[in-house]
């Protein structure tokens, strides 16, 4: 594996790069103080645009890390940060990573989120060489699954009451594509 870090992808739509501070207002607004995004989420709503501001600055130090992946999706028609896709986990021995993803209600329902999945998806295995890039969702909120469809992982399985969000403890939805499923 090649722990190249959180490196700019350009997809049709979007520029998937690295937080600055100047996207706070954008992350606070858009998806972090909406309680219908972080509903199935395992962090809570933020408090305030100061909140945001901290917690990016605190990410922006990790970024000289190679093992750190986590995304900003700027949306290209209007330059608006929408949403984030990160590896919540990097499981080194088996070459794994683990995704996670949120995006702003205003823009659900365009495939945006496929389309992020599936670049990040393409990083992972072309450029850092992992073998499996996963990602789970609470059993009920199957739109996530929808996202994890689209981009061709496969269903794996579900884990009864094995995760915690929001909504208290839930069943996970577990998918994943592995690099020889890829054609
Ligand atoms: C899950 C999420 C990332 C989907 O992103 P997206 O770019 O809207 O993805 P898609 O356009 O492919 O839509 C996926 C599914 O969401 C549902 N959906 C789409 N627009 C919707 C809307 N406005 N309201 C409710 N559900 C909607 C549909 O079931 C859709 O599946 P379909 O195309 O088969 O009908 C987004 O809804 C989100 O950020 N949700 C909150 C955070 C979250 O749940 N993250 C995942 C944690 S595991």
């Amino acid at each position: 594996m090649e722990k190249k870090g959180t490196k700019k992808i350009e997809t049709k739509r979007l520029i998937l790069r690295r937080f600055t501070e100047e996207d706070a207002k954008d992350m606070f607004t858009n998806w972090a103080s909406d309680p219908e995004v972080t509903k199935f989420l395992t962090w809570p709503m933020h408090p305030d645009v100061d909140f945001t501001r901290n917690l990016l600055s605190e990410w922006i130090t990790h970024y000289e890390d190679g093992a750190y992946f986590n995304w900003v999706m700027e949306l290209k028609e209007n330059h608006e940060a929408i949403g984030n896709i990160s590896v919540v986990k990097l499981n080194e021995r088996i070459e794994e990573a683990v995704i996670g993803y949120c995006m702003s209600r205003a823009y659900w329902g365009r495939e945006l989120m496929p389309e992020a999945l599936k670049a990040v998806m393409d990083y992972l295995f072309d450029e850092v060489g992992v073998n499996r890039v996963a990602a789970c969702h609470d059993s009920n909120n199957p739109k996530s699954g929808r996202v994890m469809d689209k981009a061709g992982m496969k269903l794996e399985g579900t884990l009864r009451a094995a995760g915690i969000n929001n909504q208290g403890i839930s069943d996970k939805v577990w998918h994943a594509m592995i690099r020889s499923d890829r054609i």
